[in-house]
């Protein structure tokens, strides 16, 4: 078993209450770039890996079909595309590194593909590429769609898009810049070559019209956990990114994957998750338990309602007073949501005969919404217990992607200067900063 990487989570830090929580932008509103810029600071001194921004382009919608909700309480909303941020974080940082997301299903390889290598550039090979899928009908209806297009097909554009990135990548190899100053020869065409991709979602000439980065190519992560998703991550991700909910569900991707990998003529030892996992660290765990306490008190039946629905895209207003879960899961996937979400895990804890009720549903929605079951409240030695204990039992590979409803810097400050080091003390991280990208950090 290799140690734990870790990466900071930021997609969040400013909506769901998070903004309103004590010690939270205090005299910085989102998006104030200094903010970014001092955590970026603090974490690197810790020596977490990464820090990663999600993405996700459209205002929750699908809760009573109204966008006045999340606008409202601030329901994943509000969200800016983050690469000029992550440009200014890698300017007050050396080592660590930034993870990205854009949608194969709404964007193009080949803007995406460049503006990796200009940020590989400007980091110094610090760059991590989340590509997904997009399970989101709000999404959809900003790029010309009012219906997502079939969850499977999702992923074979996925591939392809990743196939083209890959291929742009390398359409210039890094001995051909010769920047001869004396002749004034820049580079030598018989190592730049067009791609000539002609497949069936995309078209692309190529080559990419600019310099190869220091990693050529950015670190991909892929987070499908639909049997059709891990099979896109086994076929082309470095690294996976998996929601670290429960054990059971935590093993149910690891081995999936593992088989996937194994399908693929891949090694499985060689690709690690990380989960996504909150946490509420504390100098006691009395202090930790009552700030998750005031967090929740934020979270109303319609804020939580406004994040599942979107989430999964299904109005969940409609529910009537008892339905079944097998036939709530069929509906979400004939809509092309994915049948991963928190109707899936239901579907596996309770099975898909089960009948539920709507209030029953709701305190489910609850705690998928807090993300009270994939929370690790405590002082640092009761948490680094965890996650050592949780990094055993899924397979040692990987590590976890933390984040704190504490908001910003608080909760993150606490992970850097309690959680980290604790860690760190015990011997159960990776190497700290062993080389000079990101993909090397990583080990991937
Ligand atoms: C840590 C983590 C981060 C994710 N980030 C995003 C994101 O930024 N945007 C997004 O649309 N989906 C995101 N997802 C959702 C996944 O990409 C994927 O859609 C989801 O796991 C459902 O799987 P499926 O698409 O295979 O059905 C994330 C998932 C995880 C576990």
């Amino acid at each position: 078993m290799s140690g734990m990487h870790l990466a900071y989570d930021l997609s969040f830090t400013h909506t769901e209450g998070r903004w309103a929580a004590a010690g939270s932008w205090v005299g910085q509103d989102f998006p104030d770039v200094r903010m970014y810029m001092e955590v970026a600071r603090t974490a690197e001194r810790a020596g977490v890996d990464m820090l990663f921004f999600g993405d996700g382009s459209g205002v929750p919608s699908t809760w009573r079909g109204s966008i006045d909700p999340a606008v409202e309480w601030g329901i994943q909303w509000p969200r800016q595309d983050m690469s000029p941020v992550i440009a200014a974080m890698s300017t007050v940082t050396e080592h660590i590194g930034f993870g990205l997301t854009y949608s194969s299903t709404f964007t193009h390889p080949f803007s995406v593909a460049r503006l990796l290598n200009s940020l590989d550039h400007v980091t110094g090979g610090r760059m991590a590429f989340n590509v997904v899928a997009s399970s989101r009908g709000a999404d959809a209806a900003n790029y010309g769609s009012d219906h997502l297009i079939d969850h499977d097909l999702r992923y074979e554009r996925m591939e392809e898009f990743i196939g083209v990135c890959r291929a742009l990548w390398d359409s210039v190899a890094p001995d051909a810049i010769v920047r001869d100053r004396s002749t004034g020869r820049f580079a030598d065409p018989a190592g730049v070559h067009p791609i000539d991709h002609d497949g069936r979602f995309f078209k692309v000439r190529g080559p990419l019209a600019s310099v190869p980065s220091p990693q050529r190519h950015p670190v991909v992560v892929q987070a499908g956990n639909s049997p059709r998703g891990i099979a896109a991550s086994a076929s082309f991700a470095d690294l996976v990114f998996g929601f670290g909910s429960s054990v059971a569900g935590q093993l149910r991707h690891r081995n999936a994957l593992d088989a996937a990998l194994t399908d693929a003529g891949r090694d499985p030892s060689g690709v690690g998750i990380l989960w996504a996992t909150q946490v509420i660290v504390g100098a006691t765990d009395a202090e930790a338990a009552a700030r998750r306490d005031s967090l929740l008190s934020f979270w109303n039946r319609e804020a939580v309602g406004t994040f599942i629905s979107h989430n999964a895209g299904y109005d969940f207003s409609t529910l009537p007073e008892t339905f079944r879960l097998g036939e709530l899961r069929d509906e979400i996937v004939a809509a092309q949501a994915s049948p991963a979400g928190l109707v899936g895990s239901l579907v596996a804890e309770f099975g898909e005969h089960h009948t539920m009720d709507r209030d029953d549903f709701f305190e489910h929605g609850w705690r998928a919404a807090t993300g009270l079951d994939h929370m690790l409240v405590g002082d640092a030695a009761g948490v680094a217990d965890a996650l050592q204990e949780n990094f055993a039992a899924t397979g040692g590979r990987g590590g976890y992607m933390l984040s704190s409803p504490l908001g910003m810097p608080t909760g993150f400050a606490d992970l850097s200067e309690l959680l980290v080091p604790e860690l760190r003390a015990r011997g159960a991280l990776a190497p700290r900063y062993p080389g000079s990208t990101l993909r090397e950090n990583l080990a991937v």
